[in-house]
Protein backbone atom coordinates (compact mmCIF):
# COMPACT_ATOMS: atom_id res chain seq x y z
CA UNK A 1 0.00 0.00 0.00
CA UNK A 2 1.40 3.30 -0.98
CA UNK A 3 -1.16 5.47 0.19
CA UNK A 4 -0.06 8.48 3.10
CA UNK A 5 -3.72 7.80 4.68
CA UNK A 6 -1.96 8.31 8.10
CA UNK A 7 -0.36 11.28 7.24
CA UNK A 8 -0.86 14.15 10.33
CA UNK A 9 -1.29 11.18 12.98
CA UNK A 10 0.94 10.35 16.03
CA UNK A 11 1.83 6.85 17.06
CA UNK A 12 2.74 4.22 19.83
CA UNK A 13 3.42 0.89 18.48
CA UNK A 14 4.12 -1.91 21.25
CA UNK A 15 5.96 -4.90 20.35
CA UNK A 16 8.35 -5.07 17.86
CA UNK A 17 11.58 -7.42 19.04
CA UNK A 18 12.80 -8.19 15.40
CA UNK A 19 11.92 -8.04 11.43
CA UNK A 20 9.89 -11.46 12.07
CA UNK A 21 7.17 -9.15 14.55
CA UNK A 22 4.26 -7.92 13.65
CA UNK A 23 4.72 -5.13 15.07
CA UNK A 24 7.94 -4.66 13.36
CA UNK A 25 5.88 -4.81 9.90
CA UNK A 26 3.13 -2.60 11.35
CA UNK A 27 6.11 -0.04 12.10
CA UNK A 28 6.83 0.29 8.26
CA UNK A 29 4.06 0.14 7.02
CA UNK A 30 2.84 3.11 9.53
CA UNK A 31 6.33 4.83 8.14
CA UNK A 32 5.15 4.47 4.82
CA UNK A 33 1.50 5.61 5.03
CA UNK A 34 2.90 9.18 6.96
CA UNK A 35 2.65 8.73 10.17
CA UNK A 36 4.94 9.34 13.12
CA UNK A 37 5.58 7.21 16.20
CA UNK A 38 7.45 5.69 19.21
CA UNK A 39 8.18 2.07 19.74
CA UNK A 40 8.39 0.35 22.88
CA UNK A 41 9.43 -3.37 23.82
CA UNK A 42 10.43 -4.20 27.58
CA UNK A 43 13.98 -3.87 28.68
CA UNK A 44 15.09 -7.27 28.07
CA UNK A 45 13.29 -7.22 24.48
CA UNK A 46 15.20 -4.32 23.51
CA UNK A 47 18.41 -5.90 24.61
CA UNK A 48 17.86 -9.56 22.94
CA UNK A 49 16.30 -8.07 19.88
CA UNK A 50 17.04 -5.92 17.44
CA UNK A 51 14.05 -3.27 18.01
CA UNK A 52 17.00 0.21 18.24
CA UNK A 53 17.55 -0.86 14.06
CA UNK A 54 13.95 -0.32 13.67
CA UNK A 55 14.07 2.94 15.14
CA UNK A 56 16.90 3.77 13.42
CA UNK A 57 14.72 3.42 10.11
CA UNK A 58 12.10 4.76 10.90
CA UNK A 59 13.76 8.05 12.70
CA UNK A 60 12.32 7.85 16.15
CA UNK A 61 12.89 6.51 19.63
CA UNK A 62 12.55 3.18 21.65
CA UNK A 63 11.07 3.94 25.06
CA UNK A 64 11.58 0.86 27.63
CA UNK A 65 8.44 -0.49 28.81
CA UNK A 66 7.38 -3.99 30.74
CA UNK A 67 3.50 -3.57 29.39
CA UNK A 68 2.89 -4.80 33.55
CA UNK A 69 4.03 -2.15 34.98
CA UNK A 70 1.73 0.99 35.16
CA UNK A 71 4.69 3.32 36.20
CA UNK A 72 6.45 2.38 33.01
CA UNK A 73 3.47 2.83 30.91
CA UNK A 74 2.98 6.34 32.07
CA UNK A 75 6.21 6.90 30.77
CA UNK A 76 5.41 6.00 27.50
CA UNK A 77 3.09 8.09 26.82
CA UNK A 78 4.23 11.49 28.32
CA UNK A 79 8.05 10.48 26.59
CA UNK A 80 5.69 9.91 23.42
CA UNK A 81 3.54 12.98 23.69
CA UNK A 82 6.52 14.79 24.33
CA UNK A 83 8.49 13.78 21.59
CA UNK A 84 5.57 13.11 18.66
CA UNK A 85 4.33 17.42 19.86
CA UNK A 86 1.09 16.36 20.73
CA UNK A 87 -1.65 13.43 21.91
CA UNK A 88 -1.60 10.13 20.73
CA UNK A 89 -3.80 8.65 17.55
CA UNK A 90 -3.47 5.14 17.18
CA UNK A 91 -1.73 2.23 19.29
CA UNK A 92 -0.76 -1.11 18.65
CA UNK A 93 -0.65 -3.90 21.29
CA UNK A 94 1.37 -6.83 20.00
CA UNK A 95 2.11 -7.66 23.34
CA UNK A 96 1.91 -11.46 24.50
CA UNK A 97 3.71 -14.43 26.47
CA UNK A 98 3.08 -17.42 28.38
CA UNK A 99 5.47 -18.73 30.63
CA UNK A 100 3.69 -22.03 30.83
CA UNK A 101 3.50 -22.00 27.24
CA UNK A 102 7.57 -21.80 27.22
CA UNK A 103 7.98 -24.20 29.92
CA UNK A 104 6.12 -27.02 28.14
CA UNK A 105 3.44 -27.09 30.87
CA UNK A 106 0.20 -28.40 29.60
CA UNK A 107 -3.56 -26.89 29.69
CA UNK A 108 -4.09 -29.50 32.49
CA UNK A 109 -1.06 -29.25 34.63
CA UNK A 110 -0.78 -25.13 34.41
CA UNK A 111 1.07 -23.23 37.03
CA UNK A 112 -1.01 -20.61 38.59
CA UNK A 113 2.35 -17.81 38.88
CA UNK A 114 2.81 -18.29 35.71
CA UNK A 115 -0.85 -18.34 34.59
CA UNK A 116 -1.23 -14.70 36.65
CA UNK A 117 1.62 -13.72 34.33
CA UNK A 118 0.47 -14.54 31.22
CA UNK A 119 -2.67 -12.90 32.13
CA UNK A 120 -1.31 -9.97 33.09
CA UNK A 121 1.30 -9.86 30.18
CA UNK A 122 -1.25 -10.62 26.85
CA UNK A 123 -4.39 -9.46 28.09
CA UNK A 124 -4.20 -6.87 31.63
CA UNK A 125 -1.47 -4.79 29.45
CA UNK A 126 -3.88 -3.77 27.45
CA UNK A 127 -6.29 -2.41 30.11
CA UNK A 128 -3.42 -0.80 31.46
CA UNK A 129 -2.51 1.00 28.59
CA UNK A 130 -5.91 2.33 28.34
CA UNK A 131 -6.79 3.10 31.84
CA UNK A 132 -3.45 4.95 31.80
CA UNK A 133 -4.28 6.64 28.96
CA UNK A 134 -7.49 7.62 30.15
CA UNK A 135 -6.49 9.38 33.25
CA UNK A 136 -3.55 11.11 31.67
CA UNK A 137 -6.22 12.19 28.78
CA UNK A 138 -3.62 11.29 26.21
CA UNK A 139 -5.62 10.13 23.30
CA UNK A 140 -6.74 12.72 20.29
CA UNK A 141 -10.28 12.77 19.97
CA UNK A 142 -11.49 9.68 17.43
CA UNK A 143 -7.85 7.52 18.17
CA UNK A 144 -7.59 4.31 17.12
CA UNK A 145 -6.45 1.40 18.82
CA UNK A 146 -5.53 -2.29 18.04
CA UNK A 147 -4.76 -5.09 19.54
CA UNK A 148 -3.67 -8.17 18.11
CA UNK A 149 -5.57 -11.61 18.89
CA UNK A 150 -5.55 -15.42 17.96
CA UNK A 151 -9.29 -17.41 17.06
CA UNK A 152 -8.05 -19.57 19.91
CA UNK A 153 -9.82 -17.12 22.14
CA UNK A 154 -12.92 -18.65 20.53
CA UNK A 155 -12.42 -21.97 19.48
CA UNK A 156 -10.13 -24.84 21.02
CA UNK A 157 -6.26 -24.99 19.93
CA UNK A 158 -4.71 -28.01 21.67
CA UNK A 159 -1.16 -26.27 22.78
CA UNK A 160 -2.19 -22.93 23.06
CA UNK A 161 -2.57 -23.58 26.73
CA UNK A 162 -3.29 -20.56 28.95
CA UNK A 163 -2.57 -17.78 25.75
CA UNK A 164 -6.43 -18.90 24.54
CA UNK A 165 -7.54 -17.79 28.04
CA UNK A 166 -5.25 -14.13 28.13
CA UNK A 167 -7.03 -13.55 24.24
CA UNK A 168 -10.39 -14.51 25.46
CA UNK A 169 -9.73 -12.03 28.32
CA UNK A 170 -8.32 -9.34 26.15
CA UNK A 171 -10.65 -9.51 23.54
CA UNK A 172 -13.60 -8.64 26.21
CA UNK A 173 -10.85 -6.07 27.52
CA UNK A 174 -11.33 -4.60 23.98
CA UNK A 175 -15.03 -4.63 23.54
CA UNK A 176 -15.61 -2.99 27.39
CA UNK A 177 -12.84 -0.63 26.84
CA UNK A 178 -14.43 0.27 23.67
CA UNK A 179 -17.43 1.32 25.15
CA UNK A 180 -16.52 3.79 27.56
CA UNK A 181 -13.73 5.16 25.35
CA UNK A 182 -16.24 5.80 22.32
CA UNK A 183 -18.93 7.90 24.94
CA UNK A 184 -16.32 9.54 26.27
CA UNK A 185 -14.41 11.14 23.17
CA UNK A 186 -14.95 8.68 20.49
CA UNK A 187 -11.66 6.63 20.63
CA UNK A 188 -12.51 3.10 18.74
CA UNK A 189 -10.82 -0.17 20.08
CA UNK A 190 -10.76 -3.18 17.97
CA UNK A 191 -8.86 -6.50 18.07
CA UNK A 192 -7.33 -8.30 14.86
CA UNK A 193 -7.55 -11.71 15.15
CA UNK A 194 -4.33 -12.99 12.42
CA UNK A 195 -3.23 -16.25 11.05
CA UNK A 196 -1.01 -18.25 12.99
CA UNK A 197 2.58 -16.29 11.70
CA UNK A 198 5.95 -17.37 12.02
CA UNK A 199 7.36 -14.94 14.74
CA UNK A 200 9.22 -15.64 18.29
CA UNK A 201 5.74 -15.69 19.89
CA UNK A 202 4.43 -17.81 17.41
CA UNK A 203 6.86 -20.58 16.77
CA UNK A 204 7.47 -20.44 20.74
CA UNK A 205 4.29 -22.43 20.63
CA UNK A 206 5.08 -26.65 20.49
CA UNK A 207 1.90 -27.09 17.85
CA UNK A 208 2.61 -24.31 16.00
CA UNK A 209 3.63 -25.97 12.59
CA UNK A 210 0.47 -28.13 13.07
CA UNK A 211 -1.57 -24.53 13.38
CA UNK A 212 0.49 -22.94 10.85
CA UNK A 213 -0.41 -26.25 7.87
CA UNK A 214 -4.09 -26.86 9.27
CA UNK A 215 -4.67 -23.19 8.77
CA UNK A 216 -2.98 -23.00 5.53
CA UNK A 217 -4.69 -25.62 3.82
CA UNK A 218 -8.08 -24.97 5.08
CA UNK A 219 -8.18 -21.21 4.11
CA UNK A 220 -9.36 -20.43 0.64
CA UNK A 221 -6.75 -17.71 0.49
CA UNK A 222 -4.29 -19.88 2.79
CA UNK A 223 -2.45 -17.88 6.25
CA UNK A 224 -2.58 -13.92 6.15
CA UNK A 225 1.17 -12.63 6.53
CA UNK A 226 2.86 -10.23 9.05
CA UNK A 227 2.74 -7.70 6.22
CA UNK A 228 -0.54 -8.02 5.11
CA UNK A 229 -1.39 -8.11 8.31
CA UNK A 230 0.13 -4.84 9.16
CA UNK A 231 -1.59 -3.41 6.01
CA UNK A 232 -4.97 -4.05 7.61
CA UNK A 233 -3.92 -2.23 10.88
CA UNK A 234 -2.83 0.60 9.33
CA UNK A 235 -6.63 0.92 7.27
CA UNK A 236 -8.28 0.63 11.04
CA UNK A 237 -5.72 3.23 12.57
CA UNK A 238 -7.15 6.12 9.40
CA UNK A 239 -10.06 7.30 9.38
CA UNK A 240 -11.53 5.13 6.49
CA UNK A 241 -12.44 2.95 9.10
CA UNK A 242 -14.04 5.99 11.74
CA UNK A 243 -17.10 4.10 12.95
CA UNK A 244 -15.72 0.34 13.33
CA UNK A 245 -14.93 -0.08 16.91
CA UNK A 246 -15.25 -2.94 19.41
CA UNK A 247 -14.87 -5.68 17.03
CA UNK A 248 -13.14 -8.39 16.66
CA UNK A 249 -12.06 -9.03 13.24
CA UNK A 250 -10.04 -11.55 11.31
CA UNK A 251 -7.47 -11.34 9.13
CA UNK A 252 -7.06 -15.04 7.97
CA UNK A 253 -7.90 -15.38 4.58
CA UNK A 254 -11.11 -17.06 5.73
CA UNK A 255 -10.13 -19.60 8.34
CA UNK A 256 -12.43 -18.80 10.55
CA UNK A 257 -15.50 -19.47 8.31
CA UNK A 258 -14.55 -22.75 7.57
CA UNK A 259 -16.65 -25.77 8.25
CA UNK A 260 -14.53 -28.15 5.69
CA UNK A 261 -12.21 -27.45 2.50
CA UNK A 262 -12.42 -29.92 -0.74
CA UNK A 263 -9.40 -31.08 -1.66
CA UNK A 264 -8.16 -29.44 -5.39
CA UNK A 265 -9.00 -33.51 -6.76
CA UNK A 266 -12.43 -33.68 -5.71
N1 LIG B 1 2.50 -15.20 15.59
C1 LIG B 1 1.26 -15.66 15.55
O1 LIG B 1 0.97 -16.77 15.07
C2 LIG B 1 0.15 -14.79 16.09
C3 LIG B 1 -1.18 -15.05 15.70
C4 LIG B 1 -2.20 -14.26 16.23
C5 LIG B 1 -1.89 -13.25 17.14
N2 LIG B 1 -0.59 -13.03 17.49
C6 LIG B 1 -0.30 -11.99 18.49
O2 LIG B 1 0.46 -10.97 17.89
C7 LIG B 1 1.11 -10.25 18.93
C8 LIG B 1 2.56 -10.01 18.53
O3 LIG B 1 3.25 -11.24 18.51
P1 LIG B 1 4.22 -11.70 17.32
O4 LIG B 1 3.64 -12.94 16.76
O5 LIG B 1 4.54 -10.57 16.44
O6 LIG B 1 5.52 -12.18 18.13
P2 LIG B 1 6.76 -11.38 18.76
O7 LIG B 1 7.45 -12.38 19.62
O8 LIG B 1 7.54 -10.73 17.72
O9 LIG B 1 6.05 -10.26 19.67
C9 LIG B 1 5.62 -10.45 20.99
C10 LIG B 1 6.09 -9.24 21.76
O10 LIG B 1 5.61 -9.21 23.10
C11 LIG B 1 6.63 -8.56 23.85
N3 LIG B 1 6.49 -8.75 25.29
C12 LIG B 1 6.51 -9.93 25.98
N4 LIG B 1 6.44 -9.69 27.30
C13 LIG B 1 6.37 -8.32 27.45
C14 LIG B 1 6.28 -7.45 28.57
N5 LIG B 1 6.24 -7.91 29.83
N6 LIG B 1 6.24 -6.12 28.35
C15 LIG B 1 6.29 -5.63 27.09
N7 LIG B 1 6.36 -6.40 25.99
C16 LIG B 1 6.41 -7.73 26.18
C17 LIG B 1 7.90 -9.22 23.33
O11 LIG B 1 9.06 -8.55 23.72
C18 LIG B 1 7.65 -9.20 21.85
O12 LIG B 1 8.13 -8.02 21.25
C19 LIG B 1 0.94 -11.06 20.20
O13 LIG B 1 -0.13 -10.54 20.95
C20 LIG B 1 0.55 -12.42 19.66
O14 LIG B 1 -0.17 -13.21 20.59
C21 LIG B 1 0.44 -13.77 16.98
Amino acid sequence: MNLSILEGKRGIIFGALDEKSIAWQVALAAQKAGAIFTLSNAPVAIRMGSIKQLATQCNTIVIPADATNTEDIKKVFTESIEYLGGKIDFILHAIGMSPNVRKHRPYTELDYEYFHKTLDISALSLHKILQIAWNLDALSSQASIVALTFIAAQRVFPGYGDMSDAKATLESIVRNFGYYYGKKNGTRINSVSQSPTPTTAGSGIDAFLRFYEYAQESSPLGNADAQSCADFCIVLFSDYTRMVTMQNLFHDGGFSQIGMTILPSE
